[in-house]
């Protein structure tokens, strides 16, 4: 026992929530401590794709090249999704997906500077720990949460170590929870949970298997393996084949067998269950069986008093659309620059009111879509007759897929609709990775131009799930357009010049005003603003225009940029002198911090 341990921070897990918010919180040089209930950063793969609103989010810290260089590129030869019979056997259906879907790779390449990457847990958590620790973190393994009390400027925190076997205590100014799906920091909290109770689970077996002879000509990262003609107690008819490492390394994903004990088979049986998935006789070598549960479930908010919550800890769903981590990262991305402003004095604490209100739909969104996502695949399964009990129907199901008949043709057409129905949501979800809307939060200030849109943003976007609506709306994502130099040099991406802890203002020709008050107000609010003006002998000139077309204002208006990237405020023009600019400025920083 003794002396409670004083720090600024605690953060109890070190997932990618966790080790995301340390790096976060160490780039913008706070320092905490981090514990961990594990031995080490996480023994198995799970997430896998590392969407580009993330890779926004580790570019910002310098991290994206170390991560890009771990990660295993997503290209146009591999990033296929297919419906298969077995791995050696026929396929039915193969669709390309994310960048690589030849009619949409346009919009991803102007949606983002950065890519999306195959990039595994097992090799992205201990990158993040190593960053967290090389700049000012100390992270604790083996050391397990087991209850707090908040006080008025501080929590005190109960912490088990599993190596000398004894409770110690940390008393932090801010606690943040993200220890995961199972989060005994928010059972503490007594948060209700809302969605519906899970009622399937699922087994991920980990294996080695060099199955490159069958990879080379049907290069898929995701196979659906689907066999109808077999019948088995223990397992369902449906395996999701993940590519780990290519092509050797791989998880298979087991549906049970309804009714089925919810507990591990042996890894015999696993084995003779794997080799009917591949089809033929590769040898396979276990290394990892785990159960997991497939949620719906959200929190009803994020955060109580001091303690904030964060990942799996509030928002738990099925794999589907791959946004579990990707919505941990970012949750801690909305999160760090407002603690490290209010540590620093530079914001008042009821900055961090806004972290649930802006990160509680987004979660809950993002539950509800990977839930629909992964039921869309049921209507293929009802098309291929997988529904039914018998074996022989169902095998005479399957055959009506090559059937020289009229209901023959009718399956072939409903099945390919249903196969691009489901990975249109599944995998070519750019608008649900990048269209979050803080609009309606404390720390954004609407716009207050003149000709301000009284569409909403989404007006004329067709499908908010697939297309991303790039806009500099107030509470929106600041979009990416390259820019350039007046003299010869690497073009640079807008989204570069805002971020790393500090507030960005845009402005152009004839907003001169701007950068004066943004000077001004960064003195006299000690908080970091950055002002950059854009167009033809500017600080940056726009040759493409994509900047002109896209910033919603005049040349000589401001669009105002949060630490993280979000559009705070904008003005449609200059209409004063740097005294009218200031005062304008100046109420919208002193809402918003
Ligand atoms: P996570 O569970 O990863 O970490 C929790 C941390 O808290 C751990 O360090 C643990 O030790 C610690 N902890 C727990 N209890 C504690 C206690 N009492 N005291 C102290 N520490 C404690 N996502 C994605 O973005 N793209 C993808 O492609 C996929 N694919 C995917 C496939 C499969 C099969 C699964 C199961 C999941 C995915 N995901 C995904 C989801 C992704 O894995 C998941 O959303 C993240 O791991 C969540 O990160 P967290 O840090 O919130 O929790």
């Amino acid at each position: 026992q003794g002396q409670p341990i004083e720090t600024d921070v605690l953060i109890i897990g070190a997932g990618p929530a966790g080790a995301s918010l340390a790096s976060f919180l160490a780039s913008y040089g706070v320092k905490g401590i981090m514990v961990s209930r594990d031995s080490t950063s996480a023994e198995t793969p799970r997430a896998h794709i590392t969407n580009m609103a993330t890779f926004e989010c580790f570019r910002d810290i310098g991290l994206e090249d170390i991560l890009r260089n771990i990660s295993t590129p997503i290209d146009e030869t591999d990033h296929l999704l297919r419906w298969c019979l077995s791995m050696a056997g026929r396929e039915l259906a193969r669709r390309y997906t994310l960048q690589t879907t030849p009619q949409r790779t346009g919009e991803y390449k102007i949606a983002s500077p950065c890519e999306h990457m195959d990039l595994p847990q097992t090799r992205l958590e201990p990158e993040l720990v190593r960053f967290a620790t090389l700049n000012g973190f100390q992270v604790r393994w083996d050391t397990e949460f087991r209850s707090m009390e908040q006080g008025d400027s501080r929590v005190a925190v109960d912490l088990f170590d599993n190596v000398t076997k004894q409770i110690f205590s940390v008393s932090a100014k801010y606690v943040f929870g993200a220890d995961g799906a199972g989060s005994r920091v928010m059972r503490h909290l007594q948060v209700p949970m809302e969605g519906f109770p899970s009622t399937q689970w699922a087994v991920n077996v980990f294996l080695k298997a060099d199955l490159s002879h069958l990879m080379k000509s049907r290069p898929s990262v995701l196979s659906w393996v689907l066999q109808p003609h077999r019948d088995h107690a223990d397992f369902n008819m449906i395996c999701v084949v993940r590519m780990v490492k290519q092509w050797d390394e791989w998880v298979f994903s087991f549906l049970p067998a309804p009714g089925a004990k919810e507990e591990l088979l042996s890894k015999e049986q696993y084995l003779e269950e794997i080799q009917q998935v591949i089809g033929d006789d590769t040898p396979v070598e276990i290394t990892h069986m785990s159960r997991w549960r497939i949620n719906e479930a959200y929190a009803a908010h994020f955060s109580v008093g001091r303690v904030f919550c964060l990942g799996d800890a509030v928002h738990r769903h099925p794999p589907a659309m791959g946004l579990g981590s990707n919505t941990s990262v970012q949750d801690s991305y909305n999160l760090a620059w407002k603690v490290a402003y209010v540590l620093q004095n530079k914001a008042n604490p009821r900055l961090l009111d806004s972290y649930s209100l802006e990160r509680q739909p987004v979660g809950k969104h993002m539950v509800t879509r990977t839930n629909e996502a992964l039921r869309r695949h049921v209507p293929i399964f009802e098309i291929l007759g997988l529904v039914s009990p018998s074996v022989s129907e169902r095998i005479e199901a399957l055959s009506l897929l090559s059937a020289n008949s009229e209901t023959g043709e009718q399956r072939r057409t409903d099945f390919q609709a249903a196969a691009d129905a489901c990975v249109e949501t599944e995998l070519n979800g750019l608008g649900i990775e990048f269209n979050q809307d803080y609009s309606d939060s404390p720390a954004i200030c609407a716009d207050t131009s003149d000709s301000a849109p009284a569409k909403p943003a989404l007006e004329g976007n067709p499908d908010p799930v697939r297309f991303h609506t790039r806009t500099t709306i107030p509470g929106w994502r600041f979009p990416h357009v390259w820019l350039n130099k007046a003299v010869p040099g690497k073009e640079i991406s807008t989204i570069d010049l805002a971020g790393k802890g500090k507030f960005a203002l845009f402005t152009g020709i004839g907003g001169g005003v701007w950068k004066e008050a943004a000077a001004k107000l960064s003195a006299e609010l000690n908080v970091p603003i950055r002002a950059i003006s854009i167009g033809y002998g500017q600080d940056y000139e726009d040759l493409y225009g994509d900047w002109a077309r896209i910033r919603g204002v005049e040349s000589s208006g401001a669009v105002l940029v949060r630490p993280d990237n979000f559009v705070a405020w904008r003005h449609g023009k200059a209409e004063g002198d740097e005294t009218w600019a200031t005062a304008k400025l100046g109420l919208v920083m002193r809402k918003v911090l």
